[in-house]
C-alpha cells in the first residue's frame, strides 16, 4: 500500500466530511470535541490528508484549544478527530498521520497538545492521560480518554476552552 501525504488543505472539504461519517458516524457532531473547536479554525500546518492512488483514505485535523487555569491561560493544540477509512484501517496510515503530526508539530514548537481518545492506541505517540487528571472539559466524556504530550510546564488543574478563529493566533 503506497501512501501518499499532503496538508489537509488539498482535500475536498465534503470528501472529508463522508470520510469522517464513515470512520465515526453521522451522529459525531454531539461528540464533546467538536465543542472544544467550535468557532475555531484548524492548525493548518497540523491537520493532513492520506491518499492511496488518488483517493482519500485518511484525516488528521488539529485546532486551537486553550486551558484556563486561574489567571494563566495556555494555548494548546487538539489533535482530533483522526480517521482511516473503515475498510482499509490496520495497514499503518493511522500511524503515517499521526507521524506526520509529531514531525510537524517538533519542527514548529507545538509543544503542547491534546486529544481526546483512545490511550491504548495513542499512547504509543506519546499522548497518555497522566497530566490531564485535573483537567475538565464542559461536556461528557471519559476522564481516561483525556490524553496529552506535553514538552512544557503546563497547569495540571484548569479548563479546556474552544478558541474562536477571530482570536486565534495560529
Ligand atoms: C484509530 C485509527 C485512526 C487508527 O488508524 P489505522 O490506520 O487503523 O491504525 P494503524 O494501522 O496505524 O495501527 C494499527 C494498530 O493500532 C491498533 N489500534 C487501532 N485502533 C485502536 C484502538 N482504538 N485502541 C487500541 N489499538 C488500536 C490496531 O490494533 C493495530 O495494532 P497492531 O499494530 O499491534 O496490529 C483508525 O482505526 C480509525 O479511524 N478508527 C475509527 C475512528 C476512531 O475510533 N478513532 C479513534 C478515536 S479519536
Amino acid at each position: 500500500l503506497t501512501v501518499a501525504l499532503t496538508p489537509l488543505t488539498h482535500a475536498d472539504h465534503a470528501e472529508v466530511e463522508a470520510l469522517l461519517d464513515a470512520a465515526f458516524g453521522v451522529d459525531r457532531h454531539g461528540r464533546t470535541a467538536y465543542r472544544l473547536r467550535e468557532g475555531a479554525s484548524p492548525i493548518t500546518a497540523l491537520s493532513f490528508a492520506a491518499w492511496v492512488d488518488g483517493r482519500l483514505v485518511g484525516t488528521l485535523q488539529s485546532w486551537p484549544v486553550r486551558l484556563v487555569s486561574g489567571q494563566r491561560e495556555e494555548d494548546l493544540a487538539m489533535v482530533g478527530p483522526v480517521a482511516v477509512l473503515p475498510e482499509i484501517q490496520g495497514s499503518g496510515i493511522g500511524k503515517s498521520l499521526m507521524t506526520a503530526l509529531l514531525t510537524a508539530a517538533d519542527a514548529r514548537g507545538f509543544d503542547a497538545m491534546m486529544m481526546i481518545g483512545d490511550a491504548e492506541y495513542y499512547g504509543r505517540f506519546g499522548f497518555t492521560p497522566e497530566a490531564t487528571g485535573g483537567w475538565r472539559i464542559d461536556g461528557p466524556y471519559e476522564q481516561r480518554r483525556l490524553l496529552a504530550r506535553l514538552r512544557r510546564d503546563v497547569p495540571r488543574t484548569g479548563d479546556l476552552r474552544a478558541v474562536s478563529s477571530a482570536a486565534a493566533a495560529v
